[in-house]
């Protein structure tokens, strides 16, 4: 199969994403032309013909065309642009053949949207103007209204399905992950101050993680009523809690948010970084599939889960910086451990790291497609 390294055709940053002719792995839609579904199919469990793979930050630094579409604005007034937001959400996948698109757009998006000011600081992440600490500061997240709060978001998902030829999915911050952000200020290698209130205010944590459950679950609902057809929960910095503090102060809330998404027809993704201990908890909490990071074998992982859930990941990000026949090697381990089962979604084990080369990541998907025929 022929391989580019840059994308045919004129970059259209404005445009409407109209993949340039005869892209690899094209997913813009042909009229008439049938969706492909294998991603959609292996969150079911159901047999797929060659396992699908999507990756975490598919859309991002390391695509030259994303730096020329993104220069230096702040990437929240980026997500309230929908053009540039569905160009940036197809750029990946005319890259590669990619089984799922991935709308563009941040956790803070909807904390920023009730009125949580917010901006997100180049190579650190989100930085909240005043953290939230005390039972006063509660009144400033009050409840999301999508369709008045969020159009933008709504609007990119409409504009994306009438565009794209494989599933597209939408995202939230899970409770604990956005309660982080909003305590701390701002990124934390410890999540101190989190913990800490967590721990020693048990009342407000709870009225906190409730509004946040809210805001999640709201966000969620409102991106499938626009057309996301599988969601993603990220629990990025759960893996800071140990299994007891995870089941008390974290898992009903998360537990409110898969429950509120029951009976919506798609498939749920629950994913965290660091959860080797926390992923049977996970389970429990909800998800028809359980992302996981390196750090845990895949089939491993599997066994805490449980064979009713599907599994995604897990190839370590970092091993793309590696030469080819170790990327090799190391994804075809993970096709090994998924053993064929139906169920596993390929992914790596947290987001496309800014310094990798594209063409790994292309011959990853080839790899992973490949791999998977006959098998
Ligand atoms: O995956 C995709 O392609 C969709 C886009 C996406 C972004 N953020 C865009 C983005 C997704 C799924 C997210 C989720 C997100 N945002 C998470 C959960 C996933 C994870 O990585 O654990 C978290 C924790 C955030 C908060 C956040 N936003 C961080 C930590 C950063 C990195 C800051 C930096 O500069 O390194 C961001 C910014 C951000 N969000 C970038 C992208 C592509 C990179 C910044 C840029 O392009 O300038």
């Amino acid at each position: 199969m022929e391989r580019r390294t840059e994308p045919r055709g004129v970059l259209r940053p404005w445009g409407f994403g109209r993949s340039p002719e005869g892209v690899v792995g094209s997913a813009t839609r042909m009229l008439g032309a049938p969706m492909r579904d294998r991603f959609l199919r292996a969150c079911r469990r159901e047999p797929v013909d060659r396992t699908p793979v999507w990756f975490m930050r598919q859309a991002g630094r390391y695509l030259p065309e994303y730096a020329a579409v993104r220069g230096d604005r702040d990437i929240l007034d980026t997500c309230r642009e929908p053009e540039v937001v569905v160009e940036l959400t197809l750029q990946p996948l005319r890259r590669m053949e990619l089984d799922a698109a991935i709308v563009f757009s941040d956790i803070m998006v909807p904390l920023e949207a009730v009125g949580v000011s917010v901006r997100i600081a180049h190579g650190t992440g989100p930085v909240v103007a005043e953290p939230i600490r005390r039972e006063a500061d509660l009144a400033r997240l009050r409840d999301l209204e999508p369709e008045a709060d969020e159009p933008h978001l709504l609007e990119a998902i409409r504009l994306l399905r009438a565009e794209l030829s494989v599933p597209l999915i939408g995202f939230s911050g899970a409770p604990f992950t956005l309660a982080s952000y909003l305590v701390e200020g701002g990124p934390s290698r410890d999540h101190a101050r989190t913990k800490a209130l967590m721990l020693g205010e048990p009342t407000l944590w709870a009225r906190l993680m409730e509004r946040l459950a809210g805001i999640c679950l709201t966000h969620l609902r409102a991106q499938v009523a626009a057309g996301a057809q599988a969601v993603q929960v990220f629990d990025s910095w759960v893996g800071a809690l140990g299994p007891e503090d995870y089941e008390r102060s974290v898992l009903p809330y998360s537990r409110a948010v898969f429950q509120g998404l029951a009976g919506l027809g798609v498939p749920t993704i629950h994913f965290g970084v660091g959860t080797g201990e926390l992923l049977g908890l996970m389970a429990a909490a909800g998800g028809d599939v359980i992302g996981v990071d390196w750090r845990v074998p895949l089939d491993a992982a599997w066994d805490r889960v449980g064979p009713e859930r599907g599994v995604q990941g897990n190839l370590d990000p970092v091993v793309l910086l590696a030469p080819w026949e170790v990327v090799r090697e190391r994804a075809l381990g993970v096709l090994r451990r998924a053993g064929g089962r139906p169920g596993h979604v390929f992914n790596l084990g947290h987001g496309v790291l800014p310094q990798t080369p594209v063409e790994s990541l292309q011959r990853l998907v080839d790899l992973v497609h490949g791999a998977a025929e006959g098998a």
